[in-house]
């Protein structure tokens, strides 16, 4: 499968792993760039030392692109930490990129930012960043308004650079179904926590393959808990949890308490307790069933997606797709 997307990363597949603040580490990043897609760091927050050490160990590990994300809007200080060590790939989100593209492009990386409405992705393009992912409000972690169906077509039309779609995909019907839309590539947050390598605790991993695609709600009470302010219309989307359940609906008293909530939930995740720590994830945990290693999982996605291009030409024109199995 071969897309300006993958002709401008020098990748192999056109499937990104989505950098994921405290659910992307070195091992993740260099698994999925070593299977041919595209592994990226969210560096948010690490330390300038981490984020060194970090970049070391995808390099031992694989020789192929990858990619160190910052959220501009909490962590543009890091930019020139991420810079020096010249990733193939400079990912920014929430926030203004243009002040970055060219110092990215000085370090000689391509800059990859993500939107999740219209107006952002224009003005993203006219700053000069080199791909844009249009995030849709189905995805897990922060998101903002608009579905991933209606946003990467309006994306698309707004924009003369490749766009990478982002939110609710899974499997190669996800990937299949980005690319009618005009999308040139995936981006996928969510599927590869349910992977060997995601460095979560076993109790989220499990949360998201228990859970159904209605378990997730979209939520500003994650963010009231760390006392950190995202910029509206921002929120989270997490599945639900005795924790969400007894806050929902009292976001004012969450807001007054802050950080006591922040610390419970950061103590329930260090002691692996998947019903009051914070289990950031998207509607497609509906899709999830397995762990496979996150290499296993970039192969079996393509191969499904090159698979289903031709029967769906077949399905279109009334004739029996051939092995058609959905
Ligand atoms: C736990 C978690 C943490 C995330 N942290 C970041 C981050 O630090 N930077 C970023 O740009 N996106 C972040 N995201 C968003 C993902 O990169 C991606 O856009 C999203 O997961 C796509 O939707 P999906 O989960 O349906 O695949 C995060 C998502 C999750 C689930």
């Amino acid at each position: 499968m071969r897309t300006r997307v993958t002709d401008l990363l020098g990748i192999r597949h056109p499937v990104l792993l989505g950098p994921m603040g405290g659910g992307t580490d070195a091992r993740l990043v260099a698994a999925v760039s070593h299977a041919g897609g595209l592994g990226l760091l969210a560096a948010s927050f690490l330390t300038p030392e981490a984020i060194e050490a970090e970049v070391a160990m995808i390099r031992e590990l694989t020789p192929m692109p990858f990619g160190v994300n910052l959220l501009l809007w909490r962590s543009a200080d890091k930019v020139e930490a991420v810079l020096q060590h010249q990733p193939t790939v400079f990912s920014t989100a929430f926030g203004d990129p243009a002040p970055y593209v060219d110092l990215a492009h000085e370090a000689g990386a391509l800059h990859v930012h993500m939107v999740s409405d219209v107006p952002s992705a224009v003005a993203a393009a006219r700053a000069g960043v080199d791909v844009i992912i249009a995030q849709g409000e189905e995805g897990g972690g922060h998101v903002g308004l608009q579905s991933t169906f209606t946003l990467v077509p309006q994306v698309v039309d707004a924009v003369d650079i490749p766009v990478v779609a982002a939110g609710g995909i899974g499997d190669g019907r996800g990937l299949a179904a980005a690319l009618a839309l005009g999308a040139e590539g995936v981006l996928m947050g969510t599927r590869f926590l349910a992977t060997r390598e995601a460095p979560i605790p076993d109790g989220w991993k499990r949360a998201i393959l228990d859970a159904a695609g209605h378990d997730t709600v979209r939520t500003s009470i994650p963010d009231y808990a760390s006392e950190s302010a995202w910029p509206e219309p921002i929120a989270a989307r997490a599945i639900r949890n005795a924790f969400l359940d007894r806050w929902l609906g009292r976001e004012e008293e969450v807001r007054r308490l802050g950080n006591v909530l922040g610390d419970q939930l950061r103590e329930a995740r260090r002691r692996d307790d998947p019903s009051e720590m914070n289990l950031l994830a998207g509607e497609v945990v509906g899709l999830i069933h397995d762990l496979p290693s996150a290499g296993a999982l970039v192969e079996r996605i393509v191969k499904e997606a090159e698979a289903l291009l031709p029967q769906l030409a077949a399905k279109a024109s009334g004739r029996a797709a051939p092995n058609a199995d959905r």
